[in-house]
C-alpha cells in the first residue's frame, strides 16, 4: 500500500496498516515526518511517482483537493491503472470533478473518527466511487475501521461526511453558547458538562421521529412539542444570553426560521418542518 500525506491522520492510517500486516510505501512533503513510521516498518519514498509506484493500492490523505492533485500531478504516468482512494476532506462537489481528472480506478473516503480511533472499532469510514475498486480493496481498508460504502456517485462520501460534520458542528455550537452563559453566571463547566452530556444524549434520539416527518414531508407526525411553543421557548434563550451578556451569534439563526414557520401557520406541528425553509435556500 502507498500513503501520501503524513499529517496527524495520514500517520494514523499508516500505523494501522502496518499493525494490520500490510507493507506500506509513504511519502509525504516533509520528508522528516516519515521517520517515525520507517522505524515503526514503513518504506519511504523520496518522490510521489516513486510512491505511487510501489503500490497498486494509492491512499491520499492530504490538507485538501488541491494539496492532492497539486501532489498527485507530479506524479506522471506512475498513476495510470492504479486504484485511488482519497481520504481528503472536500465538497461532494471536488469529489465529483476530482474523480475524473486521473486514469486511475477512483474511490472518494470521509473518515469519521480523529487519528487515536483510527483502526479502533469506533472509527468508521465512507466511501463511494467504483464499486469494484472498494470490494477488490475492503479488507485492506477495514485496517482503519468500519467501512461504509454509499454509492457509485464519487460524491456521496463528501455529502455523508459533510452531513455528520454539520451535526457534529450543531452540536459544538449549541455546547459552546450553553458553556458561555452557565460560565458568565459562575457555575463551573466541569460542574455543568455532565448535565450537557445527558441532555444532548438523551435528545439525539429525537433524530428519528424528524427523519420521518422529513421523508413524508408530513411535520404533524407524533409532535409532542409544537413549533409555537418551542419559537416562544427560544426567545427566552437569546434574552438570557442578553441578561448574562453573552453574544447569542451561534444560536440566533435559529429563531427566526422557528418564527417564520408559526407565522406561516405551521404552529402546531414540529420543528422538523424547518427543513422546509432552508431546501428553499439563501433567503
Ligand atoms: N485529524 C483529524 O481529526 C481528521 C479527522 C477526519 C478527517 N481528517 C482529514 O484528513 C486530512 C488530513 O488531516 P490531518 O489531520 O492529517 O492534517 P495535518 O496534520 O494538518 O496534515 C496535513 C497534511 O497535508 C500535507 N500538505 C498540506 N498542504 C500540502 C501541499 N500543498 N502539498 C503537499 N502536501 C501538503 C502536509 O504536509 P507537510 O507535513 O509537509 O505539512 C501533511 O501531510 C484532512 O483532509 C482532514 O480534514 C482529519
Amino acid at each position: 500500500m502507498t500513503v501520501l500525506g503524513l499529517g496527524d491522520m495520514g500517520s494514523a492510517l499508516v500505523r494501522a496498516l502496518l499493525k494490520a500486516g500490510y507493507p506500506t510505501t509513504v511519502w509525504n512533503r516533509t520528508a522528516d515526518k516519515a521517520k517515525p513510521l520507517v522505524a515503526e516498518g514503513a518504506t519511504h519514498a523520496t518522490t510521489v511517482a516513486e510512491a505511487v509506484a510501489a503500490s497498486r493500492l494509492v491512499i491520499a490523505c492530504l490538507f485538501d483537493y488541491k494539496s492532492v492533485t497539486d501532489v498527485l500531478d507530479t506524479a506522471g504516468d506512475a498513476l495510470t491503472g492504479r486504484v485511488l482512494v482519497n481520504l481528503t476532506n472536500g465538497t461532494p462537489g471536488q469529489a465529483r470533478e476530482f474523480a475524473g481528472r486521473y486514469d486511475v480506478d477512483y474511490l472518494d473516503g470521509g473518515i469519521m473518527a480523529v487519528p487515536p480511533m483510527i483502526g479502533t472499532p469506533a472509527a468508521f469510514v465512507f466511501y463511494s466511487g467504483s464499486r469494484s475498486a472498494y470490494d477488490t480493496n475492503k479488507q485492506v481498508l477495514e485496517a482503519f475501521g468500519e467501512s461504509l460504502y454509499v454509492g457509485t456517485d464519487a460524491g456521496f462520501a463528501a455529502l455523508h461526511d459533510i452531513g455528520l460534520l454539520s451535526g457534529m458542528y450543531g452540536m459544538f455550537a449549541g455546547g459552546l453558547h450553553a458553556l458561555a452563559l452557565v460560565t458568565s453566571a459562575g457555575v463551573p463547566a466541569t460542574t455543568f458538562a455532565p448535565l450537557l452530556k445527558r441532555y444532548i444524549t438523551s435528545m439525539a434520539g429525537y433524530v428519528d421521529g424528524m427523519a420521518e416527518q422529513i421523508d413524508k414531508q408530513d411535520y404533524t407526525i407524533n409532535v409532542t412539542s409544537n413549533i409555537a411553543m418551542q419559537s416562544a421557548g427560544y426567545a427566552n434563550l437569546m434574552l438570557s444570553a442578553e441578561e448574562v451578556g453573552i453574544s447569542p451569534e451561534l444560536l440566533a439563526p435559529l429563531a427566526p426560521l422557528m418564527a417564520r414557520r408559526v407565522a406561516d401557520g405551521h404552529g402546531h406541528e414540529d420543528i422538523g418542518g424547518v427543513v422546509e425553509l432552508l431546501k428553499k435556500g439563501k433567503k
